[in-house]
């Protein structure tokens, strides 16, 4: 195994997009940042140094660190956020994971920038588990505002309205040909006839799920957050923010251009499916004269939700693997939006003059502002945190129903953690609700890999619901989209002692509280990560 040294310089430098020329936060000049590539097995060790005018930190998305906590990054939870002029090193390794995962900033609205593909390749004398692909590219699904993304967040916390919506979606940092002044830079795949690509799809944007697809191409799924994955055949991806899929296509059409396509999956109105809001990129054939006009892609009109749901299903492990069970905790979190009343003396944009709020099991998770949740465990610092999350929803009601009473808009703010013991098997129904509205949240576990025992509509119901469980081939993923009007249920065990951060990967949702953590103690009856902190872990 090997170790890959890496230096992340953290530094503004100005980029145009849509016409317009933008100072914004990047790693070592590059947007997307840089690719990492390692094998299973290998470790990294990444000196970030913060050149930048804002306190940032950098989270590995998916890598499980056992007992490695520090290493995580989301500010205020594993971590004090490095400061201007400060640096911290990240070392870490990489366990039992194949596939593509990514990386990006855990502080404020960075991400919007700050992110790049980590590929982690079979171990050293393996190989893939499927015909090696003669190339591969990482496709990188983002979104770009023409302000500063900081400034977008700040403005909506300030009026209390959801935050102006992104002026571009972007596949590896460029929004392609039918967006104005982008036509130039549009991303180009070159391929050649004949061979086998393998496309590492990662969905980096803020706000959107997203679907995908390549024209005239048909997609093999092999591959869904690091795990493999049984192969299957679709036209159509769907990606959640933090979700990512290794995808086979096999270039046997007539040489030509095609697009690659990505637009927004919600459950608003439905729109056109091919315009100025999908974001392009161009499969090119080799030798192809640049000005033939690449064919088009067809995507999903935005709302279809039975293709959201049939595609979320489809993903199975390879083969039969050996659930843990039995359960030890039974946990039932709500997740979904709130509003908060309009401070006295304020005026807010929220839906009939209130703020926006998120919220999980009614508590809109706030972070500390001293020291991470993980320090505090550590070293036992009293009054930052406590440790009573509900198992189960303080009230019951009608989750997924049209009349949801306004009374259950407003939760409470609160740091409360949940408390795992060392081993147990955990299975957590997550379930969406109607409260403001009702739309797809994307869950992430930290540190974890989870099964995903089932998806469904409606409120989750234990006695008709668990007969629909995938007790045998569940997919493996470390981030699930709870559906419209639905729910969730996955199972891991608590093998990983440590402060782990549960949470919409909306960004805007996060910010708004849709999170909590769990406090996995160390197997000695303490609530310790084991590994003492870096000596270079920042201070508040
Ligand atoms: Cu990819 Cu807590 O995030």
């Amino acid at each position: 195994a090997e170790v890959h040294y890496h230096d992340f310089v953290v530094q503004a430098k100005p980029v145009k997009r849509l016409c317009h020329t933008r100072s914004i936060i990047t790693v070592n000049g590059q947007f997307p940042g840089p690719t990492l590539k390692v094998r299973n097995g290998d470790s990294l060790v990444v000196k970030v140094v913060n050149q930048a005018k804002y306190n940032i930190t950098i989270h590995w998305h998916g890598i499980r660190q056992m007992r490695n906590g520090w290493a995580d990054g989301p500010s205020y939870v594993t971590q004090c956020p490095i400061q201007p002029g400060g640096t911290y090193t990240y070392r870490f390794k990489i366990e039992n994971q194949e596939g593509t995962l990514w990386w990006h900033a855990h502080s404020s609205w960075l991400r919007a920038t700050v992110y790049g593909a980590l590929i982690i390749l079979p171990k050293k004398d393996t190989s893939y588990p499927f015909a090696t692909p003669k190339r591969e590219f990482p496709v990188i699904l983002g979104e770009w505002w023409n302000s500063n993304p900081i400034d977008v967040i700040r403005q909506a916390l300030k009026t209390g309205a959801a935050p102006n919506n992104s002026d571009a979606f972007t596949i590896n940092g460029q929004p392609g040909d039918l967006y104005k002044c982008s036509s130039k830079e549009t991303t180009v795949l070159p391929v050649g006839p004949g061979e086998t690509i393998l496309l590492r799809l990662i969905n980096a944007a803020m706000v959107n799920e997203l679907f995908f697809s390549v024209a005239d191409h048909k997609m093999t799924v092999v591959a869904a957050d690091a795990s493999y994955t049984k192969p299957f055949t679709t036209s159509v991806i769907l990606l959640g923010p933090g979700q990512t899929n290794d995808v086979l296509i096999q270039t046997n059409q007539p040489a030509g251009r095609y697009y690659l396509a990505a637009h927004a999956y919600e459950s608003g109105p439905p729109n056109t499916p091919f315009d100025n809001t999908t974001t392009t990129a161009i499969l090119s054939y080799e030798n192809q004269i640049t000005s033939t006009q690449p064919k088009p892609a067809a995507l999903p009109a935005f709302n279809d939700t039975a293709t959201a749901a049939a595609f979320t299903a489809s993903i199975k492990s390879p083969r039969p693997v050996k659930i843990p069970g039995p359960v030890n905790e039974n946990l039932f979190f709500t997740v979904g939006l709130g509003l908060f009343n309009c401070p006295p003396g304020k005026t807010c944009s929220g839906p009939n003059g209130t703020r926006f709020t998120a919220s999980m099991n009614n508590y809109s998770f706030v972070l500390p502002k001293r020291q991470s949740l993980l320090q505090a465990a550590e070293f036992g610092i009293p009054g930052v945190f406590t440790t009573d999350f509900p198992a189960t929803p303080p009230v019951k009601f009608d989750y997924t129903g049209n009349n949801i009473s306004p009374s259950l808009y407003q939760p409470v703010k609160a740091t409360k953690l949940y408390p795992l013991k060392y081993g147990s098997v955990v299975q957590l129904v997550m379930q969406g609700t109607n409260i403001v509205a009702s739309e797809e949240h994307p869950m992430h576990i930290h540190g974890y890999e989870f099964y995903v025992l089932a998806t469904g509509t409606g409120n989750f119901n234990a006695k008709k619901d668990t007969a629909k469980f995938n007790l045998v081939d569940p997919p493996r993923r470390n981030t699930i989209g709870v559906p419209v009007k639905g729910w969730a249920v996955i199972r891991f065990v608590a093998d990983n002692p440590g402060v782990w951060f549960v949470h919409c990967h909306i960004d805007s949702h996060l910010t708004w509280g849709l999170a909590m953590a769990f406090l996995v103690e160390n197997g000695v009856g303490k609530l310790q990560s084991t590994i003492p902190p870096p000596l270079d872990l920042p201070k508040c």
